[in-house]
């Protein structure tokens, strides 16, 4: 009665421009590991349930993606968005659809694009929580003990009270909140990131669908009753131009009151900014990270992160604590501590070039 979805629909805008509108971050070695994150992804999830239970939910602009990296999985799991609605409807679709086929399932929803760096502690989570929501209607999520006021993440505040020992009840969840509310959320020390990552039965899902996105509820009642026959992929092209485009975080955890966190150390990154990815990748004795590593010559520098795939020659001169990173023929060039300024780059980008 286990399964899995992952999400593998959004853009991952921060890292441009290695990650773009047409090739986001999932889809990418992005740790020059030989495995795109979506891969890896898949394959935990392969120690968790049987595949054919294994679901991705994408945009129909990258199935083809999905289906040449993830080439064992039949296309009947592949579930494909027309438009970009936020993580609401991508987890309605999957959820509903898993719940018509099978009503008892305990189905976990995950990123396809975050480093996990200890696979057991991770099943173990999984497995623990898959078990605890069979036959109630708690919404579990996992947490990380935060180490900085990031305002890119969901807070938890938990309670003392437990389920299992283990799951604690959740007092607030609040997502992305601005810098001096995250810095109050740290020092208090009874705050956790949300993970993104969620664990529930199909029925407690649906239900928590129909109490607080009721709109969203009925759109995907009525595409449902055409699931799994052939009109079901025109009937979600009709469901998803009516839904609103809301994340799951702000349309449901944030409102409901059956919501659990798990506490969970699996050495964690959601790979969100470069300097998360240079806080991970080997670094030299000057602290420069080179991935891949062929053709950078460095002198005089440090500190530096250089991501230059392909023939070019790369030399640095003098250069100190900066993120030098060429894709698809772009080339950013940027501090290391300025590039929460990405995101206003790739909008500028955008409406001057009509690309990303
Ligand atoms: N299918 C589909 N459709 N997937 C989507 C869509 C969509 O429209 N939008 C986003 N996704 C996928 C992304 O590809 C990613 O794997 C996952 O859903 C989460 O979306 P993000 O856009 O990366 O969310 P976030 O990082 O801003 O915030 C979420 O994750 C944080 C942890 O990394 C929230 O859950 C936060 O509370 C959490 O802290
Ligand atoms: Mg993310």
């Amino acid at each position: 009665n286990y399964y899995a979805i992952i999400m593998a629909g959004g853009i991952g805008s921060r890292f441009w421009p290695i990650s773009r509108t047409s090739h986001p971050k999932q889809f990418i070695d992005i740790l020059g590991t030989g495995k795109t994150l979506i891969q890896n992804t898949y394959e935990r999830f392969l120690k968790v349930c049987p595949k054919e239970n294994i679901y991705v939910v994408t945009n129909e602009n990258y199935t083809h993606l999905v289906k040449s990296q993830l080439p064992d999985m039949a296309d009947n799991q592949i579930l494909t968005e027309p438009v970009m609605r936020n993580t609401a409807p991508c987890i309605a679709y999957g959820c509903f659809k898993i719940e018509s086929l099978n009503p008892d399932a305990a189905i976990v929803v995950a990123p396809s694009d975050h480093l996990i760096l200890d696979e057991p502690a991770f099943i173990t989570s999984i497995e623990k929580s898959l078990q605890a929501v069979a036959g109630h209607d708690y919404l579990i999520t996992l947490g990380i003990k935060p180490s900085r006021p990031d305002t890119g993440y969901g807070y938890i505040q938990y309670t003392d009270q437990t389920i299992k020992n283990d799951f604690h009840k959740v007092k607030t969840f609040t997502e992305k909140p601005n810098l001096e509310i995250a810095k109050t959320f740290l020092q208090s020390g009874d705050f956790l990131w949300n993970a993104g990552i969620f664990v529930w039965s199909a029925k407690a899902i649906v239900k928590a669908f129909s109490q607080y996105l009721p709109d969203m509820n009925e759109i995907f009642v009525e595409a449902r009753a055409f699931y799994n026959g052939e009109n079901e992929k025109k009937h979600i092209h009709t469901a998803y131009q009516q839904c609103t485009n809301i994340s799951i975080d702000y349309g449901i955890m944030e409102k409901a009151d059956n919501v659990y966190v798990l506490p969970s150390e699996f050495g964690w990154s959601d790979l969100g900014t470069w300097a998360s990815i240079y806080d991970l990748a080997d670094k030299d004795y000057v602290g420069n990270a080179v991935i891949p590593a062929e053709k950078v010559i460095m002198y005089d520098s440090s500190n530096c992160m250089v991501n230059v795939p392909g023939e070019k020659l790369v030399i640095l001169q003098g250069l100190h604590d900066y993120i030098v990173v060429e894709s698809n023929n772009s080339l950013l060039i940027c501090p290391r501590d300025q590039e929460q300024n990405i995101k206003q780059v790739v909008a500028d980008v955008k409406q001057k070039f009509g690309t990303k």
